[in-house]
């Protein structure tokens, strides 16, 4: 009942066999009630030149009237002069289970004369769709998130027969690392087998030959021999060739969806007329988790790392790459050495301002000496010169005041 296999490790995994019943077997069934009670949500964008039968296939698809049949009028308006985006939503319900389907258009897409800048709305609006998650999960309150992001885009491919046109390429080139691409030739019903069959090689060549990665279910290692062959079998059919029709008819006693010819009548739900069942299969029901994981997962979480990269936010490097002491250490050094240039910087600084500041002070102090010293010589000459007129006047025996001689009436002269 019990086995135990040392793993490459070194860990000992122990596999029991129960005796009874605990319960957890019934996760699963948890899990289904819970996802039945809150329900599936899903955003699918579908691109592709005006007329391709956009609208058609995806009311085919969710065989709902989700696009309403276009009036006259709005078949003949004017397409318009640039890139929409047009989001619609609707509840749908199958055996209980609910599925809020939200299908964005693109009117616009690929309708001008110049097309080089059509995928730029779009890839704003995909990216646009991350920053709103991306906002919402920054947030302190983060308990309901609505996720609008796109989880697949369906891109029709008009069916020429001949290859990729420049705006396919261009759009898919720019997309491709945002948004899971799911490459589609519309109308396929307007080729013959043969040229659909050529058209897919060329169109694939296409898009190895310019490095587009469209979507690739993953293969799990629990995934049985059914599974694997079945996943295989849809991704051999990309890009899937599809006929759309909201049109029934009477074939052998049974009602089919399909378009009529004067020939016979192309059925949308038949494998061997058109590969609308494995896109309807693997988008809704096989892989519509694993696109929203994908999206999540890996397209979301590129553009997050991308986004908070640019503005600057690093993840700290401790955190996650082993400590290497000799560097660590090494860096420590270096930490101490530019320390120490530093310190002494600013001493060197210090005394320099020191010594400026003394050298005014004595050069201050050395002109007032000069000053002083102007002074008193000045004042010294001032007094020999004084005393030189004196001694003149005395040796010329003359009055040092004739004046007052004069004044008392006599002279000395007389
Ligand atoms: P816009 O809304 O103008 O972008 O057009 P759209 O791409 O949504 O095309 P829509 O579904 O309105 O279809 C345009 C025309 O093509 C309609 O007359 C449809 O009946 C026809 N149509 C749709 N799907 C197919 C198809 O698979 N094969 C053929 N032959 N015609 C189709």
């Amino acid at each position: 009942d019990q086995a135990s296999t040392p793993s490459a490790s070194g860990i000992t995994v122990i596999r029991k066999k129960l005796q009874g019943y605990v319960g957890f077997a019934n996760l699963p069934n948890q899990v289904h009630r819970k996802s039945v009670k809150t329900g599936f949500q899903f955003t699918c964008m579908v691109v592709g030149e005006s007329g391709l039968g956009k609208s058609t296939l995806v009311n085919t698809l969710f065989n709902t009237q989700l696009y309403p049949p276009k009036e006259i009028a709005e078949l003949t308006a004017e397409l318009p002069q640039t890139v929409e985006i047009k989001s619609t939503t609707a509840d749908i319900e199958e055996n209980g289970v609910k599925l809020k389907l939200t299908v964005v258009d693109t009117p616009g897409f690929g309708d001008f004369v110049n097309n080089e800048e059509s995928w730029k709305p779009i890839l704003d609006d995909i990216e646009s769709r991350c920053d709103a998650y991306l906002e919402q999960e920054n947030r302190v309150n983060r308990r309901k998130m609505a996720d609008n992001r796109i989880h697949a885009c369906l891109y029709f491919i008009s069916p020429t027969g001949h290859a990729l046109k420049a705006v396919d390429i261009e759009f898919m080139r720019r997309l491709h690392t945002r948004v899971n691409l799911i490459p589609i030739i519309a109308k396929a019903d307007t080729m013959t087998e043969e040229e659909v069959v050529a058209f897919k090689e060329r169109i694939l060549a296409d898009i190895n030959y310019h490095q587009i990665q469209i979507y690739q279910a993953p293969v799990y290692e629990y995934d049985d021999m059914e599974t694997i062959a079945e996943n295989s079998e849809i991704m051999s059919k990309i890009p899937f060739a599809v006929v759309g029709s909201d049109k029934e008819f009477d074939v052998d006693g049974r009602r089919v969806r399909g378009r009529m010819y004067p020939w016979g009548i192309i059925e949308v739900d038949n494998e061997d007329h058109c590969d609308f069942v494995k896109l309807r299969q693997m988008l809704i029901r096989t892989h519509m988790e694993e696109l929203k994981e994908y999206t999540n997962d890996v397209l979301y979480e590129n553009y997050r790392t991308e986004k908070l990269t640019a503005m600057g936010i690093q993840q700290d490097p401790s955190v996650f790459k082993e400590v290497n002491p000799t560097q660590k250490m090494e860096e420590e050094r270096l930490a101490h050495e530019q320390k120490l240039a530093k310190m002494e910087s600013e001493m060197r600084a210090v005394f320099q301002a020191k010594v400026t500041e003394k050298e005014a002070k004595l050069k201050h102090s050395e002109a007032e000496l000069y000053a002083r010293h102007k002074e008193m010589k000045e004042a010294l000459d001032r007094q020999r010169a004084d005393l030189e007129e004196k001694k003149r006047r005395l040796e010329s025996g003359r009055p040092n005041t004739p004046e007052k001689g004069k004044k008392k009436g006599f002279s000395f002269n007389k």
